[in-house]
């Protein structure tokens, strides 16, 4: 990007991968490639508002050249390598916060199931909720300490509450085995106790914390699909970032260590 393109098209935002380069700032909006559903999508956006719900961009337009307009979310957005202030309680407790506020709005509101929603990171048992399912610390906008808007709701797609409880946890726990978890975060981490957090504050109910810890391991399976695609088609910044993060090694050290302590993330949910 030239100085000359930035002035005219605003400030480059950075901080995703899917369309990185092209997310713009121009003063109060932000301008990026519009996903292929975003009519319905805006839809629900201005209803989530309708209910009440303020942590999420206002739509504006879509132009013809494919893009949106949506308003720009003042605050913080934790960028790699992620601040400490990422994985404070407060942050964690926030975030279930946020999560559920969300989901309290989107079920009073019905979604249209032939909008084309993306699959990739959905659901894959469906449902009737419009699930975030990326609400990594990219896209999260937090604001004195408190996550306080998502971003980037391009693979919002139906499903349960549950599986995007799950694909929070992921991130935000994180649902790391502890030698992966030291790579990232110097220090100590109680993955157990963090996820527990993570439920009070979203005010999980008992059946649902029952399947949280199996569905997480869905969910991380959805995940690895999702970059080994991306991989395949030998996308650079995926290339990289598998590289970076100890490749498909790291992965299956994951998805073991999830499988062998299932009960007891079960256990530390109900207890
Ligand atoms: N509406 C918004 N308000 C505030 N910041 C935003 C907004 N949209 C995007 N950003 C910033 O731009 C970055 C990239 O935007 P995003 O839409 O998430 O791109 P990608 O689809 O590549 O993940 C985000 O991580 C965030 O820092
Ligand atoms: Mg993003």
């Amino acid at each position: 990007m030239t100085a000359g393109g930035a002035a005219a098209d605003g400030e480059v935002l950075v901080g995703g991968m899917a369309n990185a380069g092209a997310v713009f700032r121009r003063g109060r909006f932000v301008q990026r490639p519009a996903p292929r559903n975003a009519r319905a999508l805006h839809v629900h956006l201005l209803a989530l508002k309708e209910h009440g719900f303020e942590g999420a961009p206002t739509p504006v337009r879509l132009t013809a050249d494919g893009r949106e307009h949506l308003t720009f979310v003042p605050g913080d957005v934790a960028l790699p390598p992620f601040p400490r202030w990422v994985l404070t309680t407060t942050a964690l407790e926030s975030v279930g916060n946020l999560l559920r506020r969300l989901h309290q709005a989107g079920a009073a509101i019905e979604v249209d199931p032939d909008a084309d929603w993306p699959t990739e990171l959905a659901d894959p048992a469906g449902g009737s909720l419009l699930c975030h399912n990326d609400v990594c610390p990219e896209n999260v906008v937090f604001r004195n300490g408190r996550a306080a808007a998502l971003i980037d709701f391009d693979q919002a797609a139906p499903g349960r509450p549950v599986w995007d409880l799950a694909m929070a946890a992921r991130y935000w726990v994180p649902m790391l085995d502890p030698a992966s978890a030291t790579t990232l975060n110097p220090g100590e981490l109680d993955a157990f106790a963090r996820l527990r957090i993570l439920a009070d504050s979203y005010g999980l109910s008992a059946a649902d914390r029952t399947e949280l810890p199996g569905v997480i391991e869905q969910a991380t399976e959805v995940c690895r699909a999702f970059v080994a695609h991306r991989v395949a088609n030998e996308e650079p910044a995926y290339l990289q970032a598998l590289e970076e993060h100890g490749g498909w090694d790291r992965w299956d050290r994951i998805q073991t260590w999830l499988t062998a302590e299932r009960d007891q993330f079960t256990a530390a949910l109900l207890r």
